[in-house]
């Protein structure tokens, strides 16, 4: 990617100057192709100019976000857009499967930490640091942010934890107004300016749902509360409570229509931020009750009228200062409000007390008027400061999660942005001082940890130069001499000192050092810082006293003797506190000074963030007058600087800003093994073949770096494999999740075809089987049919054969009958002669010859008729004259006729056996008795004269 950018400009080289800035002014010129750039890396060359040009037309277009690299630009639009912030929205950013390649939004971001932690992807946590000036959006950044996080990330959707759910998402939104109310307030460059830095861990569980948060602060403006800087107001919630209270609350805290209060400036002009209603309500989300809401709103209307006492010189040193005329009822409306002794009050803020000598005498002295005026402020700013540390523990206690319910963690940083007034003190080179430290934060982890990591990783890298803000951090904090060194030195020491004498020292002790300056034109002392955003200088005058902060120990014993019970609890009786507050002898300067514990919560701060991956969103304000739809360029550019925009876009768009460890990469992308690179050369898309690559995916290479060698073979992306790390560009990575998705459906397709095939086979097997059910029962069926229908006709052919077996018996008892008729008769005919001996062996050979005869007469061929009845009678010996007297019946004619035995014995018998049916027609005569068929012609032939 570098060649690419190196290789723009020799490729410029190569045009001549004049194409070259025609080219560049075609380029730059049209408005509409700038606006449609989502990423100022692509904004070609990468000049502030340009990216002022793109940055212009987009915000003309009312496109408020851009990519800058690894870095979200998000401009304040100065105007309602409800519909950038929608709950759809969110959804939609939620629900796309690549949040990046819709347009840049500050829930790209969320979605992207939000991934993260679900990627389980080392380092889960993520911190997200919103910067920018006063008033460029920081605050509205990240409650955008947190109610994206209460929808995304909410709780299952079971009713009653649902309810739970809904409880701790909504008390955690609640927590804004109730910080804003107390920590913000109307500056000359915000309305809402917040002014105390904090850090919201919003804490997710195993199934990466919101189940808390905690809240920490930093460093609250507590003299806002006693001094407010000319055209500012003081904190949000006294002007809350001086315009929203009840009648019957206005009574209870002494704040009658009209009150004027020297604390509360410019009390007529009205803000959106002044609805008491919306705090009251967050509040009681929270858990702070009606009457502990009372409670605070008393101790701030107490605050109020403290503010009103003022002192007059007493022109006597041994005098306390008298009060200014209505001061009295002030201090007494005061003590009644903050449960304090009215007379203990006074004094407590005019005389001071020392403990001196062996036996630790008290010593009483009157203040000066300016001493008694100090101690009256420092009296409101220790109970207010007091009172926001405690609400921030209430507002912890009522959000935070237990420790063994949530695993991983999302922060929000929101920090007051980087500050430079005509006369800056020792707030500002607190709040710069974080924004040097957030700075290089940012330059240590994106641009300096970016490239030496490819020294390391042993990629090749031609560094760019980038402003490295360490020398400024070493001049601020730096050991053994820096600013903070030497202004601590100060409060140890305790020893007198002006401000021309701390310039001196710090001018000697640093001299020569590249980023401290000098304002030798300026009247007052001071020493000028050259930050990372610009110069800034600060003045020594208070700035000593202002890092003591000192706290006379009367006012907190009078604070722990009130009766109110809040302050009980601001203050409680502690043993411990008492003897700290009244050191004895010489060492009375208190151990902590304000930059030390500044300095202190920072690191902590910063030891959090490098344990998360960071994402970094620069707020812009396009104007200070916070008009929208005007773009100052002179006032964008400066921002641009400052927050080293420039730079990142020149390095992100250069190197690669993505890298992932070799495990995790093999762990994530090891699918695409399954790809093969395009064979069409200058095409970079990635092709599944099915898993029917050269490289199959069932072998298992048994290292990782294998596994690795194997993946990278199979993508055809340039990646960059570092020793430890794979090195890529967003488009990469692109075209690598887009591989992944694709093997992923493939994958998907390749289960649900299975799957079907499985199915499908599954019923064929059942189909098969129900069809070979079906046959084994109808066989079985049908065997049974059978075996009763052969039962059947078993029991008719043995009735059959007893009925024929009686019909024969029949017919032989009906042929024996008749013999014996004939032959009994016989002898008694008259015509009949006994037959002569040579004819009754004749007879017997006739006999042997009439089967012939019958089987000719029954033949179904051949002779018919007449004939046959001549062969009948032929074979038969009848005579052939009186065929009256004879009638021939053949098989043929006469069905039924089974067959023909002859009986021996030497008669001529001949047994015709009949079918029984037949019989029935051929003997249709009633008689039994009565003869047919071939017993018939036998009948005739016996009878006498036949023969
Ligand atoms: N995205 C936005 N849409 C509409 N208005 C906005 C947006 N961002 C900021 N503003 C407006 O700009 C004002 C200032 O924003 P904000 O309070 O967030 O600034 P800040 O960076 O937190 O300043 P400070 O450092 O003073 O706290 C808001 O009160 C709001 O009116
Ligand atoms: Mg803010």
């Amino acid at each position: 990617m570098l060649q690419q950018v190196n290789g723009h400009s020799s490729g410029s080289a190569a045009h001549s100057g004049e194409s070259l800035r025609e080219d560049l002014q075609e380029f730059l010129g049209g408005e509409a192709p700038l606006q449609q750039l989502d990423d100022l890396t692509k904004v070609n060359p990468v000049t502030l100019e340009t990216v002022l040009r793109c940055l212009q037309a987009r915000y003309t277009a009312d496109t408020f976000y851009t990519n800058a690299g690894c870095t979200l630009v998000a401009m304040n639009p100065f105007k309602p857009v409800p519909q950038l912030y929608s709950p759809e929205l969110m959804q939609e950013y939620h629900a796309a499967s690549q949040p990046q390649t819709l347009k840049p939004h500050i829930f790209t971001v969320g979605e992207q930490t939000y991934r993260n932690v679900k990627s389980l992807m080392e380092p889960v946590n993520q911190s997200i640091v919103v910067s920018g000036e006063s008033g460029a959006g920081k605050t509205w950044t990240s409650r955008c942010l947190m109610k994206f996080y209460a929808v995304v990330a909410a709780s299952p959707t079971s009713w009653e934890s649902h309810k739970v759910a809904e409880r701790i998402e909504q008390r955690i939104l609640n927590s804004n107004p109730v910080m804003e109310a107390f920590g913000n307030a109307c500056t000359l460059r915000n309305n809402n300016s917040s002014r105390f830095g904090k850090f919201i861990q919003l804490q997710l569980n195993g199934a990466q749902q919101m189940t808390g948060a905690a809240v920490q602060t930093y460093l609250l403006e507590k003299t806002r509360v006693a001094c407010q800087a000319p055209s500012e107001r003081n904190f949000h919630i006294f002007y809350q409570i001086y315009k929203g209270a009840h009648a019957e609350e206005r009574v209870r805290w002494c704040l009658p229509e009209g009150a004027t209060f020297s604390w509360l400036p410019r009390p007529e002009r009205t803000l959106e931020e002044d609805c008491f209603e919306v705090t009251r309500e967050a509040m009681l989300h929270l858990g702070i009750d009606a009457p502990t809401q009372n409670n605070i709103f008393q101790a701030l209307a107490g605050l109020l009228h403290l503010g009103n006492t003022q002192f007059a010189d007493s022109g006597n040193e041994a005098q306390p200062c008298p009060l200014v005329d209505d001061a009295q009822c002030s201090v007494g409306t005061s003590a009644l409000l903050l449960g304090l002794p009215e007379d203990h009050l006074l004094e407590t803020l005019r005389i001071r007390t020392i403990r001196a000598g062996r036996g630790r005498q008290v010593f009483r002295k009157p203040c000066s008027q300016a001493e008694c005026d100090t101690r009256r402020d420092c009296l409101a700013k220790l109970v207010y400061a007091r009172l926001f540390d405690w609400l921030v523990s209430v507002i912890n206690s009522s959000i935070c999660a237990a420790p063994d319910s949530w695993t991983t963690f999302i922060g929000l940083l929101d920090v007051y942005g980087f500050e430079s007034f005509p006369n800056n003190s020792l707030e500002q080179l607190c709040i710069n001082y974080a924004n040097e430290k957030l700075q290089q934060h940012f330059v240590a982890h994106y641009l300096r940890a970016q490239q030496e990591e490819y020294a390391v990783e042993g990629l090749e890298w031609s560094f760019v130069s980038y402003q490295d803000n360490q020398p400024c951090l070493d001049l601020i904090e730096g050991s053994p001499v820096s600013i903070c060194s030497l202004i601590n030195e100060e409060c140890r020491l305790n020893r007198p000192s002006s401000a021309a004498q701390l310039q001196t020292r710090i001018e000697s002790a640093l001299t020569g050092h590249p980023r401290l300056g000098r304002d030798r034109l300026s009247p007052e002392p001071s020493f000028i810082v050259l930050h990372y955003a610009g110069p800034v200088r600060y003045c020594t005058r208070g700035l000593v006293e202002k890092n003591k902060d000192p706290v006379p120990p009367e006012l907190t014993r009078l604070l722990q003797q009130s009766q109110d019970p809040l302050l009980k609890v601001l203050f409680p009786a502690d043993p411990e506190e008492k003897s700290q507050e009244e050191p004895s002898g010489q060492n009375r300067t208190p151990v902590l000074t304000v930059v030390s514990k500044f300095k202190a919560s920072l690191e902590q701060l910063l030891q959090v963030l490098h344990g998360t991956t960071p994402h970094y969103i620069r707020c812009i304000k396009p104007n200070s007058q916070a008009q929208a739809q005007i773009f100052h360029r002179e006032e964008v550019l400066s921002q641009l600087e400052a927050c080293g925009l420039v730079e990142t876009i020149h390095i992100s768009a250069a190197g690669f800003p993505i890298r992932v460890s070799h495990r995790n990469f093999v762990e994530r992308y090891e699918l695409l093994r399954r790809l093969r690179p395009a064979t069409t050369p200058g095409h970079h898309g990635l092709y599944p073949d099915g898993g029917r690559s050269e490289h199959p995916p069932c072998t298992e290479p048994a290292t990782l770096q294998g596994l690795l060698q194997e993946i990278l073979h199979a993508l055809p992306a340039p990646l960059h494999c570092g020793r430890t790390k794979v090195f890529m560009t967003d488009s990469t990575l692109e075209l690598l999740e887009r591989g992944r998705a694709q093997v992923l459906e493939q994958c998907a397709r390749h289960i649900q075809r299975g799957w079907r095939r499985h199915r499908c086979r599954t019923q064929a097997r059942r189909r098969r089987a129900a069809v070979l059910i079906q046959a084994a029962v109808r066989s079985w069926l049908t065997r049974k049919h059978v075996q009763r229908l052969h039962a059947a006709a078993t029991v008719i052919k043995r009735a059959w054969r007893e009925w024929r077996i009686r019909m024969a018996f029949l017919a032989s008892e009906e042929l024996d009958g008749v013999e014996e008729k004939h032959s009994s008769q016989a002898p008694c005919s008259p015509s009949s002669s006994p037959l002569p001996l040579a004819q009754t062996g004749l007879q017997g050979a006739i006999t042997r010859l009439w089967p012939l005869g019958l089987a000719l007469a029954n033949a179904a061929v051949g002779v018919h008729g007449f004939q046959r009845k001549l062969v009948v009678f032929a074979c038969l010996q009848l005579p052939v004259g009186s065929p009256r007297s004879c009638a021939i019946q053949t098989a043929q004619e006469q069905a039924g006729v089974l067959s023909i035995r002859a009986l021996p014995q030497g008669s001529i018998r001949f047994h015709c056996r009949k079918s029984p049916l037949r019989y029935a027609d051929t003997c249709p005569g009633p008689s039994p008795d009565s003869v047919t068929g071939f017993n018939q012609i036998l009948l005739e032939r016996h009878r006498p004269g036949h023969v």
